[in-house]
């Protein structure tokens, strides 16, 4: 059994010889209003949860607390008070249970969460990994064996897509906003400039800054051009932001020689950054492996695929391991 509460979604997987049982998550909707996930408010969301998606996911899997083998936890990176609820209820279990436990990284684990579908996994492959908090390229040589080549030097992708969209007055998360817009919307209607960083780097500040400056311009002539051009402006900054990572990702793919490319993260969702994925992949003749959205955002059945191979090797924690906000 594993247990997810990073950030502000409450998630309980059950992984059988390989085959997810269950994987439930509790999204937390109390964020929406404030614009963002309020750390205090999600550690609370995740204490009122934790219980009832435990008892779901047992009963999804229909399995008995006996029958339990080991119980696994994201130790970090993430929020410190969500996850403290996680690794609290992880270590009850475990020494109630008298079984193993396993502490994960939740990084490895959006990495691993490629594992989960796809079984015959060729490596080396470049891996985008692109969530609210995240925005990391990878060159992962083997299951386990990772070497980040590239992260973002400020904001997140996710976190570019949300804060954008909040200037916009979309909903948080403004990222799904935006990509559904943007169907409608001329990606060449604005253009943007990139930030220039070393290496395989990224630099979403400078961004979000330029499209500040840009609708405060343009609300001076028209103080609808929010409303009046929101298909177009979605559209160019989506195609902005997918280009940017992209961009990266191919020089990585050079320097490396390394053409098959992993996304993951709650990002991999965009359906543009999937196509575009797709196509860049083919366009070196590599091949891409996208999770399905269920484990593309923050989602248990990550780590229990992480916590499988840990289990399998006896690499076990003992009940004074403590929660990890940065690794
Ligand atoms: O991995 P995730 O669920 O949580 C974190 O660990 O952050 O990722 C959430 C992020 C949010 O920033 C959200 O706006 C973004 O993923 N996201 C999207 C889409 N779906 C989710 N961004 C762009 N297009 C989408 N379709
Ligand atoms: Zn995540």
């Amino acid at each position: 059994m594993a247990i997810e509460t990073s950030c502000d979604d409450t998630s309980v997987a059950v992984l059988k010889n390989g085959k997810m049982l269950a994987n439930i998550t509790a999204n937390q909707e109390i964020h929406a209003k404030y614009g963002g996930v309020v750390p205090e408010l999600a550690s609370r969301d995740h204490e009122k949860n934790i219980l009832k998606v435990f008892k779901e996911a047992m009963s999804v899997a229909d399995i008995k607390l006996n029958e339990l083998d080991a119980i696994a936890f994201t130790q970090g990176p993430g929020l410190l008070g969500s996850l403290l609820v996680g690794t609290s209820f992880a270590k009850s279990l475990s020494w109630s249970l008298g079984i193993p436990l396993i502490a994960i990284n939740h990084l490895e684990a959006h990495i691993a969460s490629l594992y989960i579908e796809h079984s015959s996994i060729v490596f080396p492959f470049i891996s985008l990994l692109v969530s609210g908090g995240h925005t990391e390229i990878v060159l992962v040589e083997d299951y386990f064996k990772f070497k980040r080549v590239g992260a973002t030097l400020d904001d997140a992708a996710g976190e570019a897509f949300d804060k954008i969209g909040k200037m916009l007055n979309l909903p948080y998360p403004a990222g799904p906003h935006i990509d559904r817009l943007a169907k409608k919307g001329n990606p060449k209607a604005y253009s943007f400039t990139y930030s220039k960083v070393p290496s395989f780097n990224y630099s979403f500040s400078g961004l979000k800054t330029q499209v500040l400056y840009f609708l405060q311009d343009r609300l001076k002539l028209n103080p609808q051009f929010i409303e009046d051009n929101m298909e177009n402006l979605c559209a160019s900054i989506q195609h902005h932001i997918v280009h940017y990572l992209l961009k990266q990702v191919e020089g990585a793919m050079n320097q490396f020689g390394v053409y098959d490319i992993g996304l993951v993260g709650g990002v991999s969702a965009n359906s543009l950054l999937r196509k575009e994925v797709e196509e860049l992949s083919k366009r070196y003749s590599g091949k891409h492996m996208i999770p399905s959205f269920e484990y593309c955002t923050d989602n248990a059945g990550m780590i229990a695929k992480v916590a499988e191979f840990k289990y399998h090797q006896k690499e076990f924690v003992d009940l004074g391991v403590e929660a990890k906000a940065r690794f």
